[in-house]
Formats: C-alpha cells, structure tokens, sequence
C-alpha cells in the first residue's frame, strides 16, 4: 500500500493546522482573513481559498491557471524545475523503457503495476471490447475524405453514446468500468479507421493477439490481400510513444474531460471534449505543427530567420514543440524520444533525414539563444515524436490522433478520480467583469 493511494485519503492526511493570513484596507480597516495552508505529498502546498469569496467578497484572478490547483489528485506528479515525471509515483523513464503500454494503462486506472496474472487478464479484457459497432462505422462514410482525422474523431468518439447505452451512468461503478474499458479498447480502432477512410484503403479488423501498439500498428498499415507483419523495432517506438503520451497531470485536455464530466456528462461525451482540446496546436497539435514548421523552414540556413520571428513580440510565430507551461528545464519525455528517434532513423535505415537534420540544429541554435535560455524554453514532448511518427509512415494528419489515442487512458483515468472524488462538485469559474454597467434599452426605431 503506497503511503497515500487516494486523493481522499490524501485529505484526511493534510495538518489542517497550517494557515495562511490575508490582510488588507477595507474602509480604512484592517482585515485578516485565515485560509488554511494544505499539504500533498509532493509538490507546493495549496491555499485552500474555496470559502474566499464567501468570507471576502473577493474572487482571485488567474486566467490560464497558472498558480491554480483545480483538484486532488494521485495519479501523476510533475516536477517543471527538474523535469521530472511520475505516474503513480513510478519515473517516466522506466515506464517507457520496460512497460507495456497496457501496463502503464493498469497502473493509472487500479493504482499498482499489474502482477502477470493482472496484465494477462486485463489485456483479454481489451481484447473483448477492439470491435466498433457495425452501424458506427457509417458515420465514417458521412466525411469527406479529406476530412481531417481529428474532425472525424471528435464525431465518432461523441457518437459512442448514441450506441452504447448500457455504460452512460457515470454513478454506476459497473457502468464507469464498462466505459472505460471500451473506450481504452475502442479509441484505437476508431484512429485506424479514420485513417483509412482517409486513404480509401479498406478498414482492418484489430488482431486481440497482438499486443496494443502492435494492434494499432496493425490496423493502419495491413490490407486484407496480404500477411502483414509488425516491425517489432516501430512496435516498440509505438508503444513508447503511447507511454509518453499518456498522461499529463492537468494539461487543457485533461481539464477540459474534468470540466465536462462535472456536470454529469456521459463519458463518451466527455473524452469527444477531450480530442476537442487536444486538437490545438499549442497543445497535441503541436506535433503536426512541428512537422509543418520543420517543413516550411526546409533548410538549416533559414534557421536563424525563423528563431528571429519566434522572439519578434509582433509575430505570432511561435517555435512550435518548444516550450511548456510546467517543464523550465527539461521534458523528460521529450529525452526519451530524441533516444528513440535515433533507433527508429537507423532501424529503418534513414540516414540523413532532412527534417531531423534540421530539428537537431533548430535544438542546438535554439538552446544556445538567449531569449530560449531567459524564457527557459526547451523542446517538449511534440518536438521529436513527429520526426518519428513521420519516419514510420505515419501521416502528418494522423500524429495528433495517435496523441488522443495514448491520451485516452490519462483522460479516462482522471474522469474516474474526478467522479470518485467526493468533494467534487461542477466547475463553474467565475470572472472580473469589464464590461458595462447597466444601462437603459433603446427601441430598435429609436437607434
Ligand atoms: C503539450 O500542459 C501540458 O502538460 C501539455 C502537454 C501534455 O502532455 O498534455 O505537455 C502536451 O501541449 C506540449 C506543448 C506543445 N505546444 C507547443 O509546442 C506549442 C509551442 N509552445 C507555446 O505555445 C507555449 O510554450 C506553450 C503553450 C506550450 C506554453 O505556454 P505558456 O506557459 O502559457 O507560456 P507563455 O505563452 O506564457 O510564454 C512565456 C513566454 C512568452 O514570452 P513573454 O510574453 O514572457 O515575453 O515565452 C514565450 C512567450 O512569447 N514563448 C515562446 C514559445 N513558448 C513560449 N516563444 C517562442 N516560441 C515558443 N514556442
């Protein structure tokens, strides 16, 4: 039993003796108010301002939640200034080298890393659920098929609710296990499936003996004329890049599956929100961006002409897969796939890729910048495993998808601890209102 397994637990451990005191002129009177200081087990304390408002009358002002802690949580713990990466308490670093990433998929939904046994049989479980209902992958059929992957996915995955009846009562543990399971088994499927309907090829069938990335693997690139064969090398580097990306702490997507769900949303619903929110290219959109920038700067002698609109405040130009709103040092993930990157390129006996060329020299001048070095920008996550997504065949369209793929399993592990959370109520933020102050209605004739 690890020391605390459970945000509830984690409460009942906090002293509630810590406070903070907040002193300010009101009318030309001193008042002090005292928020109580909360503890976790890792990471800053919390000033628990729930009561502020009423107590106050004050709201606080924190647009993009930089210095907000919106829940409890024990499933994953990331230290920025150090550039560590925890998924219940185990480092990233040893998940991605020796995990499975239905083992990493256990470890975040049931706490522990699974026994043989546990991986065996959770995985015949998956196996259980790969199919698609038959009539859903109609609505594939209704896309143009130029119809951006993530389009399609936000659609297909929404439109689970409309067929899985039996899993919607997010009150029902039974239910909520159901969901899930079909979810982590299905989002795979359901990315091939776009895939091909983008290409016209026929969709695949998932192969339950296969392990998942080979299975994803499997479902993008196989065609019913021929015996297709995984490359264990790409199956590795998949099944790496899906640990990397599983989890994330409270990045946007993640807050935004919470958010929905907090209203009693199905969760169908809720991770369609997700991919919503990770489509955006600052965030699991960056890797498509990525690939894009590398694309448009084309040769290393434009570097420096690009690093110079990136630091230009009049240019929206932002270095794309650079950056990151909690990591100011380094981002471990993006460490291991820059390994990875490397095994993949010589695996596949590409030498001298273009795009990675440039990469590693945008990573070099970029580090060396004193802007990049000030504003403590560093490669992140999305800067390398577009160059390997690329070099396995992977379309551009498709790296974010494979990003909501992996993702699956973070959101829907969050959505449970959220639910199984009772303090948690429906988020509803508040606002500092700039706008008019009431004023009389004009008459249409009168304007
Ligand atoms: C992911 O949250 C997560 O955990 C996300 C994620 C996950 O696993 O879920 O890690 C996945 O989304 C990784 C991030 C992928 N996005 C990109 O690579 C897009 C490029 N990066 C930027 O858009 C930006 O760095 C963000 C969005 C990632 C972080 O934005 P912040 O923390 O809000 O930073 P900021 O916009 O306040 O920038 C701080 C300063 C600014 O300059 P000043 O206003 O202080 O003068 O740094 C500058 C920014 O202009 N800056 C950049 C930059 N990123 C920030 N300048 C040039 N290029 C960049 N990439």
């Amino acid at each position: 039993m690890t020391k605390t397994d459970s945000a509830q637990a984690m409460r009942t451990k906090s002293p509630a003796s810590e406070k903070v005191t907040l002193t300010f002129d009101e009318n030309g009177q001193q008042k002090s108010y005292h928020l109580p200081l909360l503890t976790g087990n890792l990471g800053p304390k919390v000033i628990d301002i729930r009561d502020l408002y009423a107590k106050t009358g004050y709201f606080t002002y924190d647009p993009g939640f930089t210095s907000t802690a919106s829940c409890d949580s024990a499933i994953t713990y990331i230290d920025g200034e150090n550039g560590i990466l925890l998924h219940r308490g185990y480092r990233i670093e040893d998940l991605a080298e020796h995990c499975d990433f239905l083992e990493v998929a256990y470890l975040l939904l049931h706490k522990e890393l699974p026994t043989q046994k546990q991986f065996e049989d959770y995985h015949h479980e998956i196996s259980l659920h790969t199919l698609l209902h038959e009539q859903l992958i109609n609505f594939y059929k209704g896309f143009r098929r130029d119809a951006h992957p993530m389009a399609i996915m936000v659609g297909v995955v929404g439109a689970l609710s409309a067929f899985y009846h039996d899993s919607l009562d997010l009150h029902n543990p039974y239910q909520r296990e159901l969901a899930s399971t079909r979810l982590i088994a299905k989002i795979p499927s359901m990315a091939a499936i776009a895939y091909k309907y983008s290409i016209g090829h026929p969709f695949m069938y998932p192969h339950n003996k296969l392990k998942y990335a080979e299975n994803f693997l499997h479902m993008m690139f196989a065609v019913p004329s021929y015996e297709y064969q995984v490359n264990p090398v790409l199956a590795k580097a998949m099944n790496r890049i899906l640990v990397l990306h599983a989890d994330h702490e409270q990045n946007a997507s993640t807050s935004t599956v919470r958010l929905a769900s907090s209203s009693g949303a199905n969760p169908f619903a809720c991770i369609a929100a997700g991919i919503a929110s990770l489509w955006g290219p600052a965030h699991g959109g960056a890797n498509e961006a990525v690939l894009n920038m590398l694309t448009e700067i084309g040769d290393k002698s434009r570097i420096p002409e690009f690093i110079k609109r990136a630091k230009d405040k009049n240019d929206p130009f932002r270095l794309m897969g650079f950056g990151h709103r909690v990591y100011k040092n380094y981002d471990p993930r993006a460490q291991v796939l820059r390994k990875s990157c490397h095994e993949v390129l010589q695996e596949l006996g590409i030498k001298d890729e273009p795009l990675l060329g440039i990469a590693l020299e945008l990573e070099k001048i970029a580090l060396d910048d004193p802007y990049f070095i000030e504003k403590k920008l560093f490669p992140n996550v999305d800067f390398y495993s577009g160059i390997i997504l690329k070099a396995m065949g992977i379309p551009t369209s498709m790296f974010t998808v494979l990003f909501a793929v992996a993702r699956t399993i973070g959101w829907v592990a969050q959505w449970r601890e959220m639910i199984e959370d009772p303090i948690q109520k429906i988020g509803r933020p508040r606002q500092r209102y700039v706008g008019h102050e009431q004023r009389n209605f004009m008459p249409l004739n009168q304007r």
